[in-house]
C-alpha cells in the first residue's frame, strides 16, 4: 500500500501539489506518534489558518481506510497504519509472487554493461578477485532483477609480454604432463623460474620479446602455446564460477581488442589529441592535472588504456549501453579517470555513462597476498579450507544430515561470498576464515541457518491451514519483520543506483536478526490454530524474502544444516 499517495489524494490544498505533499511527508522516529507525519505549517499561509486547525480539519478526511487513527498533535498530522491490514497486505504479495517478489520493470528498456572479474589469463584467481567478481555479479543479478538488460563482459586479462615470457619458460623448463595436471599452478611456478632466472640471464628477457612478437606476428607454434595456456585457465576459472553461480554473457578480454585499435589511435590523430613524447604517443591533459595517457610506447605497442578506449567504443556500438560499469579495485582509479577522460575530449557525450566501481583490496588475516614471489592464495584454497570447515562444524553439529558434503559447500562458499559483500565496496578487507564461519554475528550461515530455521519449523507444524488471525502477528517483533520485508523492493533499487550490494547484504541481516527475534518473542508451533496460522504466514514470507535475496547475492539456501 502506498500509504504517502493515499494521503496526498486525500488533501487538496489550492496552490499545493500533491508532489509537494508526499515530500513533506516525515516519518517520525518515535513510532508512538504515528508511522507517518504531516507538518501543516507550510499551508498556514494558503489557508488563513492556524497550523493545529488545519491538522484538526484534515484529521477528518476519509483516508480510504488506510489508517487505524489519524489525529492531529502540535500542528503535525499524525498518521497511525492499521497493523493488522498493512500485514496483510504485505505478506499476501510476498506469497503470491514467490520468487518474483522483488522484481520490477523499471529497468525495460535500459542496458547496463558490467566488466567485472576479468581475470588474467595464466595467473592465479586469487582473493582480489573474488571481491570484484561477487561485487560484479550482485550487480549483474540486481540489474536483471530489476528489468534492466544487463550485459556481464569477462574482459580476460589475455595480452601482454608475460605471454612471450610463460613461452620461453615453458619451452626451458616446462613438463607438459604437469601443467596439464596442475594448471595454472603449473604454469605459476614456471613462469617464478623465469623470474629468478632472469635476473642472472638477463637476455631471457630478449628471448621473451621475441616470442611475445611472435604470438603478434600470428607464428603457429606461439599462438598454440599462448591458446593452450588461456584454455587451461579459463577451464580452471570456469570451475570456480560454477561454484560462485557467476555467469558471463561475453568473455571478449584485451586480445579481442587487437585488430580494433588502429582506428582509436587514427580517430584521436584527427581530432589532434596525440602529443609525441620521446617516440610514444600520449595524451595531455588540461592544466597537467593528471599524467598523460600513454596510447602507443615507442616501440608502436599498444596499452592497457588504448584496449580499454577500443572496448568502450565496441561495447557503445554493440550494446548501446545506458550505462557502462568497470568493477576494478581502486588501485586502477588514475586509469580509469585518465581513459574516460580520453573519450570526453573526443567529443564522446556517453563518457559521462562511464563508471569506475571501486572496491578494496583483500588481505588474509594470516599471511599477505602477493603474485610475484609465487605466494599467493589460490581462492579455490580458501574455498576447500571452508567448505572443509563448515563440514567440519555440522559432523558436530548434525551428524545424520543427509546431504553434508552438499551444505558443506553451500555454507563453505557462502561465507566467502557473504564476507566480500558485507561490507561497502570501497572499504578493504581482512578475511578471517574462522570469522565468516561463525554461526553467530553477522555472517552467512547465520543467515542461512535462519532459512533452514523457517523451513524447519514450516515442515514441522505444517503450511497455514484455515482462518487466519492477524492479532498472532499484532506485536512489535512481527511489525519489524513486516516493515523490513516491505522495503526489500526499495533497497534493490538503491543498491542498484550506488553500485552498492552491500546494502542487499545488509537487508538480509536485519530480515534475520528481526525474524529470529521474533521466533523467541513469539510462540508458534504451541499457538491457538488461527494465531499460529498468521505466524507461520509471516515465517513462509521471511524465507521467501531470504532466499529471494539471497540468491542475488550468489548465497545459496540450503533447507537444512
Ligand atoms: N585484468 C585486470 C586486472 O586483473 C582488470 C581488468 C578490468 N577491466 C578493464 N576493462 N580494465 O587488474
Amino acid at each position: 500500500m502506498d500509504y504517502k499517495k493515499i494521503i496526498s489524494e486525500t488533501i487538496n490544498i489550492e496552490g499545493v501539489s500533491q508532489e509537494e505533499i508526499i515530500s513533506s511527508i516525515t516519518l517520525p522516529k518515535d513510532l508512538s506518534l504515528g508511522d507517518f507525519a504531516l507538518p501543516c505549517f507550510k499551508f498556514a499561509k494558503a489557508l488563513h489558518k492556524a497550523p493545529n486547525m488545519i491538522a484538526e480539519d484534515l484529521a477528518k478526511l476519509d483516508y480510504k481506510g488506510a489508517f487505524e487513527k489519524v489525529e492531529a498533535v502540535n500542528g503535525y498530522l499524525n498518521f497511525k497504519v492499521d497493523k493488522k491490514a498493512q500485514a496483510k497486505q504485505i505478506l499476501d504479495e510476498v506469497i503470491e509472487k514467490g520468487a518474483e517478489y522483488g522484481k520490477s520493470n523499471i529497468g525495460a528498456g535500459k542496458t547496463i554493461c558490467i566488466d567485472f572479474s576479468s581475470v588474467n589469463i595464466a595467473k592465479p584467481f586469487h582473493m582480489g578477485h573474488m571481491l570484484n567478481t561477487s561485487i560484479g555479479s550482485a550487480l549483474y543479478k540486481i540489474y536483471k532483477e530489476l528489468g534492466y538488460n544487463a550485459v556481464g563482459i569477462n574482459h580476460l586479462g589475455d595480452w601482454g609480454t608475460q605471454f612471450g615470457k610463460l613461452i620461453v619458460a615453458y619451452k626451458k623448463w616446462g613438463n607438459k604432463e604437469d601443467i596439464e595436471a596442475r594448471g595454472v599452478r603449473g604454469l605459476l611456478d614456471i613462469y617464478v623460474k623465469f623470474h629468478k632466472e632472469a635476473e642472472v640471464h638477463p637476455e631471457l628477457e630478449d628471448e621473451a620479446r621475441h616470442w611475445f612478437k611472435n604470438i603478434e606476428d600470428g607464428n603457429k607454434e606461439a599462438l598454440d602455446l599462448f591458446y593452450w595456456f588461456k584454455d587451461i585457465t579459463l577451464k580452471e576459472v570456469d570451475k570456480i564460477y560454477k561454484r560462485l553461480d557467476v555467469t558471463f554473457d561475453s568473455y571478449a578480454g584485451e586480445s579481442f581488442y587487437n585488430d580494433k585499435m588502429d582506428a582509436v589511435v587514427e580517430e584521436l590523430e584527427q581530432k589532434k589529441l596525440l602529443t609525441d613524447s620521446e617516440g610514444a604517443k600520449v595524451v595531455m591533459f588540461e592544466d597537467d592535472k593528471m599524467p598523460p595517457c600513454i596510447i602507443k610506447k615507442s616501440d608502436g605497442a599498444t596499452l592497457y588504456a588504448t584496449r580499454d578506449l577500443a572496448a568502450a567504443f565496441y561495447r557503445k556500438k554493440t550494446y548501446n549501453f545506458d550505462k557502462c560499469l568497470y568493477v576494478v579495485a581502486y588501485q586502477q582509479n588514475l586509469h580509469f579517470k585518465q581513459w574516460f577522460k580520453v573519450v570526453e575530449m573526443m567529443g564522446y557525450d556517453w563518457a559521462k555513462d562511464l563508471y569506475h566501481v571501486a572496491h578494496g583490496m583483500v588481505s588474509l588475516e594470516n599471511g599477505a597476498l602477493s603474485t610475484r614471489g609465487g605466494n599467493v592464495v589460490f581462492l579455490e584454497d580458501v574455498l576447500n579450507t571452508c567448505v572443509e570447515k563448515a563440514k567440519k562444524v555440522i559432523e558436530e553439529k548434525n551428524p545424520n544430515l543427509e546431504n553434508k558434503d552438499e551444505v558443506a559447500e553451500q555454507v563453505g562458499v557462502g561465507a566467502v561470498i557473504f564476507a566480500m559483500l558485507y561490507n561497502s565496496r570501497i572499504k578493504d578487507i581482512t578475511f578471517s576464515e574462522d570469522k565468516v564461519l561463525s554461526f553467530e554475528g553477522e555472517t552467512g550461515p547465520y543467515v542461512q541457518y535462519t532459512y533452514a530455521r523457517c523451513n524447519s519449523l514450516l515442515e514441522k507444524c505444517g503450511d497455514v491451514e484455515g482462518d487466519i488471525d492477524f492479532e498472532g502477528i499484532n506485536n512489535d517483533a512481527a511489525a519489524e519483520v513486516i516493515r523490513t520485508i516491505s522495503k526489500y523492493q526499495d533497497t534493490l533499487m538503491e543498491a542498484a543506483e550506488r553500485f552498492e550490494p552491500y546494502l542487499v547484504t545488509r537487508f538480509v541481516v536485519e530480515l534475520a536478526q528481526g525474524f529470529n527475534k521474533f521466533y523467541f518473542d513469539c510462540n508458534i508451533a504451541n499457538a491457538e490454530q488461527g494465531i499460529k496460522n498468521a505466524r507461520l504466514l509471516l515465517t513462509k514470507a521471511v524465507k521467501q524474502v531470504l532466499q529471494n535475496a539471497l540468491k542475488l547475492l550468489g548465497i545459496q539456501t540450503p533447507k537444512k544444516m
